[in-house]
């Protein structure tokens, strides 16, 4: 691993439920675009869109401000509008259904899975009516869905199919990687993703989608202002479409472009911590550890576990605060279901049982590269502790349980 700029947390003290893990080699990327002096979306966007379809091997890729944008441009670019249905996970951020609203179409929210909380192909073609015309997956936590089933699906029903891949940077299945099967898919580089540029998005997949999409997220213009610097006259330019203004600027994807190189890096470690957990967890009454699926490379974004508060000597939100009180961790939950949100709660929904149970249950635990092994071993036996102390037994809290 590469020298970190930005301190552990220390050993002792208290473990946020994430942090970037940012190096030399990001700084002195920063550095070099700031004495560049060519600040937006220019050769540091273009090197990060590169080395996105490289990895992913998708036609094109467009670096925008965010996730968020970069669906709200996927959505606008497929010709999304009102009247429109898109079926889509209520067990997600509240970013694609948002930008469906904004594009006039409906969210309309399935059931998820127990064991993956993704969507299934199956629940998806159960909500298919005439007006459906995209599917939008998401992949829980880093684990992706079924890709192929889904692509035959939305191929069977003449579908668009995009991926929120906020949470999938680095992750496969079945020999796809998240991105390459959709006709459009979207990436996050947020503050806490795995790969961290504060603010960030990707937009990745076929060319003729993406192009329109370029054209969205730069005011309609026909040309870039990379493209148009140098030239006699800047103001050189036709506004093709009513766009809006959504390109990465250089100074992020100077810092993104490093992080995305680090995706093998950083995702390892995030497996063995994973991998640790499950080892120290997995069998502790009511608390079930994340599945990996046969075939698949899990992106680990979250740590995800479910409490079953009938069978746990804790629920959720007692485990939550009895970690941060008592041992000073931080987690978190993923997410808020999006149907019981403001804007959808008064909106006509399908019974969703499985996304309101999950989300009463799910809990993330800390996992990311910045974390040590004590860091690690400190959340097993808090963890440990609080099962065992409440269901009666005697140890000393901070005994080492890893071995
Ligand atoms: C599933 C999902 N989609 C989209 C987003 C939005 O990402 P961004 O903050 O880059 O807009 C998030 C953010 O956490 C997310 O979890």
């Amino acid at each position: 691993m590469t020298q970190a700029a930005t301190p552990a947390p220390a050993a002792a003290g208290p473990i946020p439920w994430n942090r970037p893990l940012i190096g030399e080699a990001e700084i002195a990327e920063v550095i070099d675009t700031l004495k560049s002096g060519w600040l937006t979306h220019g050769p540091k966007a273009t090197r990060l869109e590169q080395a996105v379809r490289e990895r992913l091997g998708v036609e094109d890729a467009f670096a925008v401000t965010s996730c968020t944008a970069a669906l709200h441009l996927a959505f606008l670019a497929s010709g999304i509008s009102a009247g429109d249905e898109v079926i889509t996970p209520s067990l997600t951020f509240c970013a694609a259904p948002n930008a469906l609203l904004q594009a006039g179409a409906r969210p309309v929210f399935v059931d998820v899975d127990p064991v993956t909380l993704h969507i299934t192909p199956q629940a998806a073609e159960a909500a298919i009516t005439p007006r459906t015309k995209a599917i939008t997956v998401m992949h829980y936590g880093g684990h992706m869905c079924a890709m192929r089933a889904f692509r035959e699906l939305a191929d069977r029903h003449g579908l668009l199919l995009i991926e929120d891949a906020a949470h999938a940077l680095h992750a496969s299945r079945d020999g796809l990687h998240a991105g390459e099967a959709a006709d459009l898919a979207t990436f996050s580089l947020y503050a806490n993703k795995v790969a961290a540029a504060g603010e960030g998005g990707l937009l990745a997949g076929r060319s003729d989608l993406v192009h329109q999409a370029r054209l969205l997220g730069r005011h309609g213009i026909d040309s870039s202002a990379w493209q148009r610097h140098g030239k006699h006259n800047t103001a050189d330019y036709e506004v093709t479409v009513p766009g809006l203004k959504y390109v990465m600027s250089d100074l992020t994807a100077a810092l993104a472009v490093v992080q995305y190189g680090r995706l093998a890096e950083f995702t390892a470690r995030r497996a063995a911590i994973a991998a640790a957990y499950t080892n120290a967890l997995a069998g502790l009454p009511g608390l079930t550890t994340p599945t990996v699926l046969p075939g698949t490379e899990h992106g680990w974004f979250l740590y995800a576990v479910l409490i079953d508060p009938h069978a746990a000597p804790l629920d959720r939100d007692q485990t939550t605060a009895a970690l941060l009180e008592r041992h000073q961790i931080s987690t978190s939950v993923h997410f808020k279901p999006v149907h019981s949100l403001g804007p959808y709660r008064n909106m006509i929904h399908r019974p969703l049982p499985v996304t309101e149970t999950a989300a009463a249950r799910q809990l993330s635990l800390p996992c990311y590269p910045a974390m040590t092994d004590e860091h690690v071993d400190r959340v097993i036996n808090a963890v440990r502790d609080l099962w065992l102390c409440q269901a009666g037994a005697h140890r000393t809290p901070g005994e080492n349980t890893t071995g």
